[in-house]
């Protein structure tokens, strides 16, 4: 590569980056665009060679999402993007359910998650056999699963939802008594929403919680506040019931993108994960978001390095596989989703 397309190229990162505060609490200079340059520029062709795809969930950095990826999304709208996916080559950015679900709805694509491996708090909050357990204990339930659990957990489930389809999909259960899982602090936030709304559905959650989202407080809700008192907070479902309720807004990643875009209001809060504050800042360069974003370590695991390393040889690293039986299985509560979910 000339130094001239290397130029041009750190050009084009430093135009989607340099607005984005990084996590060490700088600007993405052009001096950090050009450092990024030569790994995006090889990158940006082997992808092309190779006839890849790359789909980066928001909470991955910005130098991946603004850098090389071709699709970026919540879990929902990357998993619909994974399952329309042309290419022979899948590479998912995010955690490994997320890669997992991508090679769940194409299995005939070759599906790489760059770390290999990254948990998340939620899918690793549940065994199989702990909902074959609940299944014995509530016969009559619907199971309903969070995206966010493994394959042999969906295997196990009647249908699966995300956070952007979660409470239509609830309300709309022909069964009155639901077992959600493994998101406890969902299933509380679902059991009120539906409260709201008039509807009566006994909700029994099990599992556990989104170690970013559970640590935001009324504690924290309540400092911004006196700070900031035009500030409009938002968050995710994954956190506490109160920090929802005290909240402005509450919902996906891509509702809070939506709200806050289309927001006359100039300074956000946002309750999520640091990813997302990096989008809501490109996308919105004249509001100002307050330093609260908290840092899934797991998400951070995906790097542009090891991006490259299979772009160069995909035999050298292991793909995504899940076994056959679990897979058909896991994909009826999938497909159950895409037709249950109103968009
Ligand atoms: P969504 O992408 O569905 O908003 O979920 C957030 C999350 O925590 C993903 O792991
Ligand atoms: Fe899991 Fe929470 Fe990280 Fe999302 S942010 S991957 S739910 S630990």
């Amino acid at each position: 590569m000339t130094d001239n397309l290397l130029e041009q190229e750190a050009q084009r990162l430093y135009k989607s980056l340099g607005q984005i505060t990084r996590p060490d609490g700088q600007k993405y200079s052009l001096a950090y665009c050009k450092k990024l340059a030569p790994l995006t520029s090889q990158i940006n062709e082997l992808k092309k060679q190779k006839n890849a795809l790359i789909l980066t969930h928001y909470y991955c950095a910005p130098e991946i999402i603004f850098g090389v990826s071709d699709e970026i999304g919540d879990s929902y709208g990357l998993s619909k993007k994974a399952a329309q996916a042309s290419q022979d080559i899948l590479i998912f950015c995010g955690v490994s359910f997320m890669a997992q679900t991508a090679k769940l709805v194409n299995p005939s694509k070759k599906v790489f998650l760059p770390p290999t491996y990254a948990g998340c708090s939620l899918a690793q909050s549940i065994t199989p056999k702990e909902v074959e357990d609940l299944r014995k204990k509530y016969p009559l339930a619907q199971f309903i699963c969070y995206i966010n659990s493994t394959a042999e957990v969906k295997a196990l489930c009647d249908i699966c939802v995300t956070s952007a389809n979660v409470f239509d999909i609830v309300a709309a259960s022909p069964s009155k008594q639901i077992v959600f899982l493994p998101d406890i602090f969902m299933a509380q936030n679902i059991e009120a929403f539906l409260k709201a709304k008039g509807i009566d559905k006994e909700i029994i959650a099990a599992g556990g919680t989104c170690c970013v989202h559970d640590k935001y407080t009324l504690k924290d809700i309540e400092v911004i506040k006196q700070k900031y008192p035009q500030a409009k907070i938002i968050c995710h479902p994954e956190c506490r019931k109160e920090v929802c309720q005290a909240s402005d807004f509450c919902g996906s990643t891509s509702a809070m993108l939506k709200y806050v875009n289309e927001s006359s209001a100039a300074i956000f809060a946002v309750l999520s994960e640091r990813g997302i504050i990096a989008v809501l800042e490109q996308q919105n360069p004249t509001k100002t978001f307050l330093p609260t974003g908290r840092t899934c370590a797991q998400m951070k695991l995906n790097k542009l390095e090891d991006i490259l390393e299979i772009l160069k040889d995909d035999t050298s690293v292991p793909e995504v596989k899940v076994d056959d039986i679990i897979a058909q299985q896991a994909l009826k509560s999938i497909n159950a989703m895409f037709k249950g979910a109103k968009k």
